[in-house]
């Protein structure tokens, strides 16, 4: 697209040289630094050209958020092209503005040392159809196609100013090689017409450039304008994710605190039923000195401690399992709360980033798309937040379980009384200077509460063993309670999402 020319400045030696105000020349030139046009006032143009193209770009932070690639991209093209215009084309501008009027050298040397700088602006030139392609991706069509106009014409006017200028050179080198420098070898070597279309072609960059400021502007406020819209949702975002974590935080520590609470009862629990048990071993002693109560009093002595083993171990297993289930019940009710915000922040960011992209190409209903669905966008998230913490509250409630501790504590409680009474009834029958007769009675007593016990653990084992059971059912369905919810939840906002999508295409085409 851009075709850098060749410039041919004849390279002359740089000697000392006489003070000169125009051209490096000894002498005052029209056309140069007076009358109109002049070569000096038009290159002087480029101060304020280059102030408003950098007024017009000055403090734009292109922002780096999500969804925002290719407008990422585009503003750093759009810098770009601005830094290349204010530098390396300008540096052209600037440097003809000195030649001009400056008196610094001999003309050679300053001709001279424009070479690199118009080469350097050829390049910038060159690069800027690369630029506008990116600039393109995220701008409406009226405004690349107006930095394409401004950039052929500042094309166009540079390629001139070249030329001019390469010609110019030629006609100061041929005043100078005749010799005496008078008004007349001015006259009869440089030509008018160079120095007004030098100073024409510069106007015409100066004046692209201007237009350009305004086109710079309109992007720019369309890119910060999609920018802010994808900040304040990215912020919406990251506060309900944040807020969607807290719930899940709290509920963790629910979870917790109740395991604690429960693991807490049973221990106390089990810890009165062994002490019942164990307080009537002191009556028990005497009738294992007797001998007609010996035998059954030490077995019955042996079945306590094996009964206290055996609710401790049963309340143990309890505790751990209900440890290990509840631990369960937080990662599957959490795994599944994160699988749907992974599910849904990609359907909420594709809506968003649309709506962005509409902010940035800058189309006629932007503005009125944005504020009649942005808010919808934001809805979604909060929507997502609320229903995610409703799903926890309502359907993860560990409350739920409440019911099985307290039915698992009564069932130690019962045995554990059942036992202490048993072995009381059978001691309140008599004592150890009581007839054969009772003590018989006594001893069989004792005996029939040895195998008693032994049934009763039976039992509690098999009690644990179903208290564990319904403990898992109920987590199990406590999962699942929370899997229903939010795939519920999923679907009535994937259904929003899209149909807002729908929406705001048409709102983008039809303004409806
Ligand atoms: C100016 O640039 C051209 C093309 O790059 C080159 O041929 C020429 O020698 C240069 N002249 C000076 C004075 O450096
Ligand atoms: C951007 O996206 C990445 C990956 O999807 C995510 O980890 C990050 O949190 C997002 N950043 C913001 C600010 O949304
Ligand atoms: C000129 O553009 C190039 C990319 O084409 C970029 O890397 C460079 O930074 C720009 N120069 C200035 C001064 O902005
Ligand atoms: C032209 O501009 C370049 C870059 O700013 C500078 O190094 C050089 O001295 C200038 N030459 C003249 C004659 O102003
Ligand atoms: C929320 O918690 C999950 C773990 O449950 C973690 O992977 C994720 O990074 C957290 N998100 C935020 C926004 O803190
Ligand atoms: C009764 O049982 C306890 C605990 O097993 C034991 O330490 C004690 O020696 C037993 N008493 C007799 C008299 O065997």
């Amino acid at each position: 697209m851009w075709i850098a020319p060749i410039v041919v400045l004849i390279p002359l030696l740089c000697g000392l040289s006489n003070a000169s105000p125009d051209l490096g020349l000894d002498i005052s030139i029209d056309y140069v630094t007076q009358n109109n046009p002049n070569v000096l006032s038009s290159a002087n143009m480029v101060g304020s050209a280059t102030s408003d193209l950098q007024g017009a770009i000055g403090g734009y932070q292109v922002s780096r958020l999500n969804g925002s690639t290719s407008l990422i991209a585009s503003g750093e093209a759009l810098v770009s092209l601005v830094g290349n215009i204010t530098l390396n084309v300008n540096d052209v501008l600037r440097n003809i503005s000195i030649v001009a009027s400056n008196r610094q050298n001999a003309p050679s040397c300053m001709f001279g040392s424009m070479n690199a700088t118009i080469d350097r602006a050829f390049v910038a030139i060159d690069q800027a159809g690369a630029l506008i392609t990116l600039i393109k991706t995220s701008t409406s069509s009226q405004n690349s196609g107006a930095l394409t106009s401004w950039m052929q014409m500042i094309q166009t006017a540079m390629t001139d100013i070249s030329t001019y200028l390469d010609t110019l050179y030629k006609e100061v080198a041929a005043v100078m090689a005749a010799g005496t420098l008078s008004a007349s070898t001015v006259s009869a070597n440089i030509k008018p017409a160079t120095l007004f279309n030098l100073a024409g072609s510069i106007s015409v960059v100066t004046t692209a450039e201007k237009g350009l400021t305004t086109t710079v502007r309109s992007i720019r406020s369309a890119f910060e304008q999609a920018s802010n819209v994808l900040n304040s949702y990215s912020n919406d975002m990251t506060n309900a994710l944040n807020s969607v974590n807290n719930t899940q935080r709290d509920y963790y520590n629910q979870v917790v605190s109740r395991i604690n609470s429960y693991q807490g009862k049973v221990s106390w629990e089990a810890g009165w039923g062994v002490n019942d048990i164990v307080n009537t071993v002191s009556r028990v002693n005497p009738f294992m000195q007797d001998s007609v109560t010996r035998t059954t009093a030490l077995q019955l002595n042996s079945s306590i401690s094996t009964t206290n083993i055996a609710i401790q171990t049963n309340a143990n297993i309890w505790s751990t399992s209900l440890q290990t289930q509840m631990t369960l019940l937080y990662t599957g009710a959490e795994a599944f709360v994160q699988n749907n915000i992974k599910a849904l922040v990609p359907v909420f960011d594709s809506s968003l980033f649309k709506l962005a992209a509409t902010m940035s190409v800058g189309g006629t209903y932007a503005s009125n798309c944005q504020s009649r669905y942005g808010g919808a966008i934001a809805n979604l998230e909060n929507n997502m937040r609320d229903q995610l913490q409703r799903c926890f509250n309502d359907y993860a409630n560990t409350g739920y379980t409440d019911s099985f501790i307290s039915e698992y504590n009564m069932v130690i409680r019962e045995q554990t009384r059942t036992i202490a009474n048993r072995i009381n009834f059978c001691l309140n029958l008599g004592s150890t200077s009581s007839n054969s007769v009772i003590k018989a009675g006594i001893a069989k007593c004792l005996s029939e509460t040895v195998i008693m016990n032994d049934a009763l653990m039976k039992d509690v084992s098999i009690q644990t063993k179903l208290v564990v059971a319904m403990v898992n059912l109920e987590s199990l369905a406590t999962v699942q309670r929370v899997e229903a919810c939010g795939a519920i939840m999923n679907h009535g906002l994937v259904a929003k999402a899209t149909s807002l999508d729908t929406l705001l295409a048409s709102c983008q085409t039809t303004n409806q």
